[in-house]
């Protein structure tokens, strides 16, 4: 199971971690034991201990600076964690980088959008898809007919994610030019073409209006369901978390403050002082 040698025995996951019931019998898709994190002298995150089901739908919550977009950082390996370790479909991944994680099945959006905008819609998600377009740079330079027919599946796979969120009629624009909403989707497309088993999505509502967001809410589930695959989503539109997460992990200064369903996490009280005690701090 721990094809990277290593040595140390893992904890049983806490007790406290949420699973759907379709996914009982399953074991996690993703798992987090005793993570954390040091930047210099500041513990940005410490004693993470989380895991998803594999079609869960799970909310990362807690407020601005809590660590967050760190959790994702290190689960998307742009940071190697100073402490704990993570398995993804039970195998550890220690000294994984961004592409093999990637490869093994976690994609991630961004906090902020980071499209390739003078690329067209089309050609960002092919950049998705990369994963797993097969043909070597010499059949790429020789344009071989075995290229050209990676080539016109690609095509076809590209129409078929940008179905999902009924932008087929945008693939020859410039990614730059589309609205800020349609970015956003575009965004998440991309990472889908990498065909995750886990799709990590940082702030997916941030800029949207009502209407967008909750376009979006019935779009996250709708991935869910047609790929079936986990999503962890950060986000502060509660409207959003408290509607479609199944399981929430909560966040305060790097440490969990509390896990459970949204009914348990909207009455817990150290969440409802994290945030209104915060709230206040920043005026
Ligand atoms: N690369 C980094 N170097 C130093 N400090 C960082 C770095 N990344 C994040 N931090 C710090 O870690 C803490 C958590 O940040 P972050 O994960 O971005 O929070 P959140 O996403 O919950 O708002 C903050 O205090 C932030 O300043
Ligand atoms: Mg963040």
């Amino acid at each position: 199971m721990f094809e990277r040698g290593r040595k140390t025995k893992l904890a049983p996951l806490p007790a406290t971690n949420f699973v759907p019931e379709r996914d009982v019998d399953k074991q996690p898709i993703l798992e987090a034991h005793n993570l954390g994190i040091d930047f210099g002298g500041l513990t940005a995150l410490d004693g993470f201990n989380f895991a998803v089901s594999p079609t869960e739908i799970a909310g990362l919550i807690g407020p601005n600076g809590a660590g967050k977009t760190t959790v994702f950082s290190l689960l998307s390996k742009v940071y190697q964690p100073t402490r704990g370790a993570m398995l993804l479909n039970g195998r550890d991944t220690m000294g994984m980088s961004t592409v093999q994680v990637n490869r093994a099945g976690i994609a991630r959006t961004f906090q902020n959008i980071r499209l390739f905008n003078n690329l067209t819609v089309e050609d960002n998600v092919k950049l998705g898809l990369h994963n797993h377009i097969k043909y070597g740079m010499l059949s790429g330079i020789l344009r071989t007919p075995n290229y050209w027919k990676q080539e016109k599946s690609a095509a076809m796979r590209v129409k078929e994610l940008l179905s999902i969120f009924n932008m087929e009629h945008m693939v020859g624009k410039r990614a730059g030019s589309l609205p800020y909403g349609a970015q956003r989707r575009l965004e998440i497309i991309r990472a889908l073409a990498t065909g995750p088993k886990v799709l990590l999505l940082d702030e997916p509502a941030a800029g949207m209006n009502p209407s967008e967001t909750s376009e979006l809410m019935e779009n996250i589930v709708k991935v869910r369901d047609a790929f079936q695959i986990a999503i962890v989503l950060i986000e502060h539109d509660m409207n959003l978390v408290m509607g479609i997460c199944e399981g929430i992990c909560v966040l305060n200064f790097g440490k969990i403050i509390a896990k459970g369903t949204p009914g348990e996490i909207q009455n817990n009280p150290l969440v409802i002082e994290a945030y209104l005690g915060r709230q206040k701090k920043d005026g």
